[in-house]
């Protein structure tokens, strides 16, 4: 599949691009929690980026706000440092010089009123010095447990409400909620101060190029869609592999586990993409609609489906890449008794007509062999009737890349060069970075630019997180509420995961891909 680009046509510059994407307005951006991490090495550096490849607004500020003090200078200067380090592009001293002037740090804590006061004359100050005309992001990249307060603390100062035609909006990081009751609560807790139209919840994983393309590759090609169901397909799996572990994040992660981290958000998103119907038109909430359908229609299970169908484990001591590394539970502010799961694997029913009998099993596991996510669909094998008498044919499989190698690729049988039949699996490759030539964005740079376009598409929509709460539930509730819970089982970190989970495909004929 070598994929010719719209270089066989000569190029129109000035539609490039303009197809459907709104415009990004000037705007402030204010970030809650900005000494944290995912500013430094993601939010910071993505805005750098949209300036050098000139996608950001006539007019932006980015306005740090957190507890410790701090001169807009020195925030600057640590900033410049994280950039050098996470930045996709190189840094450009001169643009550089130019994107700091619009970087302000304002020091408050989280919940001191006279610090909102004092934001709000800022802000209106900057709007008349730079001409971003009182539109407001405001990026709560903190603690759920801070929302609350925070939320309060604008709505107080008047800061949620939009002057003349300007607007505000709030972006919430994840983790939202833990369970579909604190999910509401959240939820309650945010649409009282902005209403869900201004209320963008990120999962980065809808930012990934290749993620976004799985609707056109569904809906753009005319080959795919007839054979898109159960008549076609044997199965889905949806696998996510990290050798990372759970990097000085314990305390977090004991509250968590794969299942909530990465499992009820990531992966369930990129689910729906693969089994949802065709959307009436491209809108945020038609496609959102669709979306939300799958999620309703996954199966809920019973604890004895749980123990049946879910494979649940936790990394023991072992080597990734020739290094030695500690079991899970001897990682830093971690029970050493801990039964959190930092893998995953399970079998899920999609209860639609077009999915009927088709298993989707989706797999995620921290500190395994190698980084590595992707979709990869198989297809039901060939009637036995002519070559597979002498010969066994394996089935197609279409694997989507979602990192790293963007790419997709088919496999097909072909016959062997030869005076003889012999048949053998050949693969057709389309690779993002050799059909484009040009690195993708960064997830965080394309979720920045939608939210100051007021394009929510690739956001999660209150109901869509909800109903995969709702979902996750039965499973939680099944390990950790239950007299007697399924076993954990424990997997030597640099493998593939526990072997339960191999038996969990295998009782079913079946078997993972290898990544
Ligand atoms: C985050 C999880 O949401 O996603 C992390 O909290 C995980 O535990 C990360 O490592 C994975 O993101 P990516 O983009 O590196 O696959």
């Amino acid at each position: 599949m070598n994929a010719s680009t719209s270089s066989d046509r000569p190029a129109n510059p000035l539609r490039e691009g303009l197809a459907t994407r709104p415009t990004p307005q000037p705007c402030s951006v204010i970030i809650f929690g900005a000494s944290g991490d995912l500013t430094y090495r993601k939010l910071v550096p993505a805005l750098y980026n949209l300036t050098a490849d000139r996608d950001m607004p006539t007019a932006f500020n980015i306005v740090g706000f957190a507890r410790r003090e701090k001169s807009d200078d020195s925030f600057r200067t640590e900033l410049l440092d994280a950039a050098k380090k996470f930045s996709r592009q190189g840094i450009n001293d001169e643009l550089w010089g130019n994107f700091a002037q619009s970087i302000f740090y304002h020091q408050s804590e989280f919940g001191n009123a006279p610090g909102y006061k004092s934001l709000a004359e800022r802000l209106d100050k900057l709007d008349a010095e730079r001409g971003t005309k009182g539109n407001r992001l405001f990026y709560l990249s903190v603690a759920p447990s801070e929302f609350p307060l925070i939320l309060q603390q604008l709505a107080d100062a008047g800061l949620n409400k939009a002057k003349d035609g300007a607007w505000a909006r709030v972006i919430v990081e994840k983790p939202f909620g833990k369970d579909l009751a604190s999910a509401q609560t959240l939820n309650r807790v945010v649409n009282e101060v902005f209403p869900e139209r201004d209320t963008y919840r990120i999962d980065h994983y809808l930012g990934k190029e290749t993620a976004q393309n799985i609707m056109v590759l569904r809906y753009a090609n005319a080959l795919l869609e007839p054979i898109w169901n159960s008549r076609y397909i044997d199965h889905v799996q949806i696998s996510g592999a990290e050798p990372l572990g759970v990097e000085g994040r314990g305390p977090y992660y004991e509250t968590s586990g794969a299942l909530r981290d990465m499992i009820q958000n990531h992966l369930l998103q990129l689910l729906t993409l693969v089994a949802m119907e065709p959307p009436t038109e491209l809108s945020a909430d038609a496609i959102r609609d669709e979306k939300v359908k799958i999620f309703k229609s996954l199966r809920p299970m019973s604890p004895a489906e749980v123990a049946r169908d879910v494979v649940r484990g936790q990394y023991a001591a072992g080597s990734i890449a020739g290094k030695d590394v500690i079991a899970y539970r001897g990682e830093e502010r971690v029970n050493p008794q801990s039964m959190t799961e930092t893998y995953a694997a399970l079998k899920v029913h999609v209860d639609t007509w077009r999915w009927a009998g088709v298993p989707f099993y989706v797999r995620f596991g921290k500190r395994l062999a190698k980084g590595a996510t992707e979709i990869a669909v198989q297809f039901k094998d060939v009637p036995s009737v002519l070559f597979s008498r002498e010969t066994a044919i394996g089935p197609n499989v279409l694997v989507i890349r979602i990192q790293p190698d963007e790419g997709i690729s088919l496999r097909i049988q072909a016959k062997r060069p030869g005076t003889s039949l012999q048949i053998e699996p050949v693969k057709m490759d389309f690779a993002y970075g050799t059909s484009f030539g040009k690195a993708s964005p960064e997830a965080y740079e394309r979720l920045l630019l939608d939210a100051m376009a007021g394009d929510a598409t690739l956001f999660a929509r209150r109901d869509e997180v909800e109903n995969a709460w709702s979902f996750i539930d039965h499973i939680e509730h099944a390990w950790h509420k239950n007299a007697t819970p399924p076993p954990l089982t424990f997997y030597p970190a640099g493998s593939w995961g526990p072997k339960e989970a191999d038996d969990l495909l295998e009782r079913d004929g079946r078997s993972w891909r290898r990544m």
